[in-house]
C-alpha cells in the first residue's frame, strides 16, 4: 500500500524544480496531486505524468483569483513552494519594483495560499503544510537582502501557524534548503544563464528530488509526530556564504 492513498495535495509551484519534483514524489506515494503555477504548458505536461493530477492556473499574488482557481477542492497536505528573487545587488541599489515582486510572491504568496487551504483542514481537524523557506530564512549573505527577508517572514508565518492553530490535529513544517539545482538562479539573474550556472561552479548542489525527498519523510510520520523544521545543505555548502568549490 502507498503512503498517501486517498490524500488530496496541492503543489504551489509544481511547474518547475522542486514543486515539480515534490509532485512526482507525492503521486508515486499515491496522493492525488493539484499542480498550481502560472506557466500551464509545463503544468499539463506534467499532469499527463501522474496519475490524477490535475493541472491549476495560479498566480500566487492574486488572492482573489487563487481562491477561485482552487474553490471546492478540500486538500488534506499542501506544499507551498511558489517562490523567487530577483538580482543580487547590495540593498541600496536595489529596485522598488523588484522588491515588490518578491515581497508579493514569497510573502503575500504564501499568506494567500494558506488562506485557502488552512481554514478547511483547522475544521477538518487534520492536514500538512509545507513551506519552502530556505537557509536564507535563518541567515544573511551579502545580496540576498530582500530575498532573505521574504524567507524570514516565511520562518515567522512557519512559526506563527504553527502556534495559532496548536491542538488543530493540522501539521506545519519548512523545508529549508541551502544550493539546489532549479530555474532558481536563472529568473534571479533575469534570464542569464551563464551567471545562473556560475552559482554552482565547482561544487556539486542538490537536486530538487532531494529536497522532495524531506518533503515526503514529513508528511508520512505517524499523526502524532510533527516534523516542523529540516534543514538541508549541499555537502560542499557550510553557510550561506561558505561554499567548497574545486579547482
Ligand atoms: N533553488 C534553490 O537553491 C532554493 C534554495 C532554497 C529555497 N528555495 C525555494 O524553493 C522554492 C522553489 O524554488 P525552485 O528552486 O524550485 O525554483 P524554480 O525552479 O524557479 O521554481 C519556482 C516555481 O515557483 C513558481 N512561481 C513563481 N512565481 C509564481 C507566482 N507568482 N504564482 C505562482 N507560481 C509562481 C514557478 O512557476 P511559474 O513561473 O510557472 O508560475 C515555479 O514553478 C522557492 O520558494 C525558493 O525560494 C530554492
Amino acid at each position: 500500500m502507498t503512503r498517501l492513498e486517498n490524500r488530496l495535495a496541492l503543489v504551489t509551484g509544481a511547474s518547475a524544480g522542486i514543486g515539480a519534483a515534490t509532485a512526482r514524489a507525492l503521486a508515486q506515494e499515491g496522493a492525488r496531486v493539484v499542480l498550481a503555477a502560472r506557466r500551464m504548458d509545463r503544468l499539463e505536461a506534467l499532469a499527463q505524468e501522474l496519475p490524477g493530477a490535475l493541472a491549476v492556473k495560479i498566480d500566487v499574488r492574486d488572492a482573489a483569483g487563487l481562491a477561485r482557481a482552487l474553490d471546492g477542492f478540500d486538500f488534506d497536505l499542501a506544499v507551498l513552494s511558489a517562490g523567487m528573487a530577483r538580482g543580487t545587488e547590495p540593498l541600496h541599489e536595489g529596485e522598488p519594483d523588484e522588491w515588490q515582486e518578491v515581497v508579493d510572491t514569497n510573502i503575500m504568496g504564501v499568506l494567500n495560499s494558506l488562506k485557502v487551504v488552512l481554514p478547511p483542514m483547522v475544521a477538518a481537524g487534520r492536514g500538512d503544510l509545507v513551506f519552502l523557506g530556505s537557509v536564507a530564512g535563518r541567515a544573511v549573505y551579502p545580496g540576498g537582502n530582500v530575498y532573505c527577508a521574504t524567507k524570514h517572514a516565511v520562518r515567522a508565518i512557519y512559526e506563527s501557524a504553527r502556534v495559532d492553530a496548536v491542538g488543530s490535529g493540522v501539521r506545519f513544517c519548512t523545508v529549508d534548503p541551502g544550493m539546489v539545482r532549479t530555474d532558481f538562479s536563472r529568473v534571479r539573474f533575469r534570464g542569464d544563464q551563464a551567471a545562473a550556472d556560475a552559482v554552482s561552479r565547482g561544487m556539486t548542489p542538490m537536486a530538487p528530488e532531494d529536497v522532495a525527498d524531506a518533503i515526503l519523510y514529513a508528511v508520512t510520520r505517524p499523526a502524532h509526530v510533527n516534523v516542523g523544521e529540516i534543514v538541508l545543505w549541499a555537502s560542499a555548502q557550510a553557510s550561506c556564504t561558505m561554499v567548497h568549490r574545486d579547482a
